[in-house]
């Protein structure tokens, strides 16, 4: 240990008490042994530090910060080294504020299109996510903090995110869930890692053994820290024992009184929380070495230029008919729609960013030398129809000679806490986008969603520039595209499919009650697509240039592949090539291609560059659930050059010997991943995946309401208190929509309908703590007046104890 001599130091409390929260968003501190508090702050495109009322959800504001574009749209510039750049510059912000956590980046993989977060991770390979991530980590870290990468693991629904079990088999888990997650480790080097919410296999992730020692630890080297994302602390103790440093937020010292009991009645060993706690002295340590040298500043100017490159880099053009793109000098643009005027440029929830300023395309386009020959909203923003609005944009529309046309997502549709319902953009902005075309058909479409959308509409519009969430920056941005002063070098980081059931988790998600399947296994985004030649809107990988590129001269050797691109137009631009893997050899089912590498490169018109992307311990890895462990299979593997996984331009093969592990599976028991068709796989098949039975997925409606039970269960409680409870909470959700305050529906939704029970101690700061929970659930399983008492007993006990305790006291004020 590197800190024994000040452990030694410690008392049983002290070392307990550094293993949970301060308050909401610091660690604690011991001033007799000079042991400081750290701050922790979201997050992933900038900084969200609450200086007055503190919350998860994004509801009180944050100081304010240069909002970068999120996650989503940066993991479409494909460029690894901005990633550390955009890391460098939210980790000098990061300093200005004084916080030693950065809390992000988010790196799940984009299971399903609808969760409600995906705007907030970069994709649905793991390649991609962890090299962009490993990129911001460095960039966060090399200012002297530590970034925390989160959600470890298998949080990809919002849904019952507190309490959903995700079931899904260890090979998957491995290839496609945790690769991003071990890049951060390696290559990242993050000092941090955020547990999820969820159980993994029937455990809480935090009290996950496998996942957090057998993995994390044994197999990864991870010597940082592990925290609790905020309130997902269940069995503290189990926690602890799997190596859960740090919980988080606060809860008052309770759970500091389990670890000290647990290591008096024998439950663990001493040595068990010593190790945890010199794990957290180095962190503390570490990342208040910074402050010591005199205290940083930041130019709002430099860091909101630097958003805007970011986005610039980020913007995807997804078609563009006749060249309509880039805009002729002199063009009479209209200007059509509400997100003209009210950028959509960050998801709501944890993550939201108080910009230090915002420049909408209005303001950017009196700047510009087109014409404008005047704005309509053309649509309400959160819905509601309005013929008036389109008439009035139709009559614009005709003066025009190309329409601007700014449709998307509002930002109530995609917000942490719960998931979409459908991949639709709204019908008013659909009903304005057909009436437009009867007066006017240059139609220009700007997009603004942090995820992937169905456009049924796309054969009407001559061009689509996606500029997914692009920050503070990213009007002024998506001007500088359109006018050609930059040229789009976005691909995309996820695939469009047609429909939304085309999607290979249409039949199993989100998980509604105890459980989530993931039937398709590997076969996720592209990989499945791919495999069961499904058609698609816009592939992985995909996106326009004003140029173009060709390849040629593939050589291939073992350790590398080499291979020229040229600029075979008039412009300078970029170009994403790819490198997808495909083995030959049918013994082990697997995707047809997968991602293996990439490199973005600047190219002169009439310009060839060589491209050389290397080979790694991924490129041809395998994991084998007989030996348990990676496994390169004997076989000619394909190497191909894609220019999107779509657009394959060059291929080779080579030989690569195997490890001559034995094949893992029987063939004839698991048709459905031999043939890729993975999207209808029954359930004993799946079994037969994972080796075991699943558990059963519903709730038992007859079982007494407990700990991990949440809210919305209320439905089906014996009291009639918490089902009238219920009504109300479902009653005040349809209302607050229907009055148009959706935001605040939300925020019901994620703060109480899918929270557990237990989370009411655990995010309350000591407001509540679990003896009083019991009191709430006898009155929840029909036990009125016993439950009242002892709640209202439980409360006067700890307001008493409080009374002593100003510590506690000045937590519960707080709150
Ligand atoms: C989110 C985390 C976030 C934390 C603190 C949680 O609800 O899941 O991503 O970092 O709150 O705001």
């Amino acid at each position: 240990m590197k800190y024994a001599e000040i452990i030694s130091r410690m008392t049983l409390e002290e070392k307990a008490s550094l293993t949970s929260g301060k308050d909401f968003w610091q660690s604690m501190d011991i001033a007799r042994l000079n042991i400081g508090s750290m701050f922790l702050s979201d997050g992933p495109h900038g900084i969200r530090k609450q200086a007055a009322a503190a919350d998860h959800l994004g509801l009180n504001p944050s100081i304010p910060a240069t909002c970068f574009p999120t996650s989503a749209t940066v993991a479409n510039s494909w460029n690894e080294a901005l990633g550390e750049e955009i890391g460098e510059y939210l980790g000098r912000e990061a300093v200005a504020q004084k916080v030693n956590v950065l809390l992000g980046p988010g790196i799940n993989m984009k299971r399903n299109p609808l969760c409600g977060r995906n705007f907030e991770y970069f994709s649905e390979d793991p390649y991609l996510a962890g090299k962009i991530a490993a990129g911001y980590i460095r960039g966060i870290q090399s200012q002297g903090i530590s970034a925390c990468v989160k959600h470890f693991c298998v949080n990809n629904q919002e849904e019952r995110r507190m309490a959903i079990d995700t079931v899904v088999d260890e090979r998957t888990l491995r290839e496609v869930y945790l690769t991003a997650f071990e890049i951060a480790v390696k290559e990242g080097k993050t000092k941090s890692i955020m547990s999820s919410y969820n159980l993994l296999n029937g455990t809480y992730t935090n009290e996950n053994v496998h996942l957090m020692y057998d993995i994390l630890r044994g197999e990864w080297g991870f010597n940082g820290v592990v925290i609790t994302d905020w309130g997902g602390s269940n069995d503290r103790v189990a926690g602890l024992i799997a190596g859960n440093e740090l919980e988080m937020p606060t809860t008052a010292g309770e759970t500091n009184e389990e670890i000290i009991q647990a290591i008096k009645s024998g439950r663990m060993k001493e040595e068990v929380l010593d190790q945890c706690v010199d794990r957290l002295l180095d962190l503390i340590f570490t990342t208040e070495e910074i402050y010591k040298e005199s205290s940083s500043e930041f130019s709002k100017e430099k860091h909101h230029r630097i958003a805007q490159k970011v986005a610039e880099e980020s913007i995807v053009l997804l078609k563009n008919d006749e060249n309509i793109l880039p805009l002729k000098k002199g063009t009479q643009v209209a200007i059509i729609g509400d997100f003209a005027e009210k950028p959509r440029y960050q998801g709501a929830g944890s993550s939201i960013v108080n910009p230090t300023m915002l420049h909408n395309s209005l303001d950017c386009f009196k700047e510009s030398e087109f014409i404008s020959v005047g704005y309509e909203s053309g649509f309400e923003r959160y819905g509601k129809k309005s013929k008036k609005k389109i008439e009035k944009a139709c009559e614009l529309a005709k003066k025009a000679d190309v329409i601007l046309l700014y449709i998307g997502l509002d930002e109530a549709t995609e917000a942490e806490g719960l998931d979409r319902q459908d991949m639709k953009i709204p019908d008013n902005q659909i009903d304005l986008l057909n009436a437009l075309y009867e007066v006017n058909q240059n139609i220009v479409v700007i997009l603004s969603c942090g995820s992937a959308i169905e456009m049924p509409w796309i054969k009407k519009v001559k061009a689509v520039l996606h500029g997914y969430l692009g920050g503070q920056a990213g009007s002024s941005a998506m001007l500088r595209v359109l006018s050609g002063e930059v040229n789009p070098s976005g691909k995309l980081a996820e695939t469009y499919p047609l429909h939304y059931e085309d999607t290979p988790s249409f039949d199993n998600f989100p998980g509604k009650e105890v459980s989530v399947e993931y039937r398709e296994a590997v076969y996720i985004g592209y990989r499945y697509y791919d495999t069961a030649n499904i058609d698609v809107l816009f592939p992985f990988g995909y996106g326009l240039s004003y140029t173009t590129f060709e390849y040629s001269d593939i050589k291939v050797n073992k350790d590398k592949v080499t291979f020229k691109i040229r600029n075979t137009g008039t412009v300078p631009g970029m170009e994403v090539a790819q490198l997808y893997v495909g083995c030959r050899s049918k013994e082990i089912f697997r995707p047809k291609k997968e991602l293996k590498g990439f490199a973005k490169v600047f190219i002169d018109p009439g310009e060839t560059k060589t491209v050389t992307i290397p080979f790694d311990d991924k490129t041809f890895r395998y994991f084998n659930v007989k030996t348990n462990k990676w496994e390169v299979e004997q076989s000619d593997y394909k190497i191909l050059i894609g220019a999107s996984s779509d657009d394959i331009r060059l291929i080779d093969s080579i030989f690569i010997e195997g490890t001559g592990a034995p094949l893992p599976y029987n063939k004839e028991l698991l048709p459905s991943y031999y043939s890729g068709k993975a999207n209808n796989v029954g359930k004993e098949e799946f079994e037969t995946l994972i080796g075991r039975k699943v558990p059963v997925s519903t709730w038992d409606r007859k079982k007494p309401i407990g700990y991990n039970d949440t809210i919305a269960q209320c439905q089906y409680a014996k009291g009639w208190f918490a089902r009238f409870a219920f009504h109300m909470i479902t009653f005040a959700y349809w209302f607050l929509r229907k009055i148009g305050k959706r935001m605040t529906a939300n925020v019901i939704m994620m703060s109480i309908y899918h929270m557990p029970f237990r989370g009411i101690a655990r995010m309350t700061g000591g407001v509540v703590n679990m003896p009083m929970v019991d009191g709430i659930l006898m009155i929840a399983n029909g036990h009125f007046f016993k439950g009242l008492s002892h709640l209202l007993k439980e409360r006067s006990k700890l307001i008493k104890g409080i009374r002593s305790d100003e510590t506690i006291a000045k937590v519960i004020k707080e709150s």
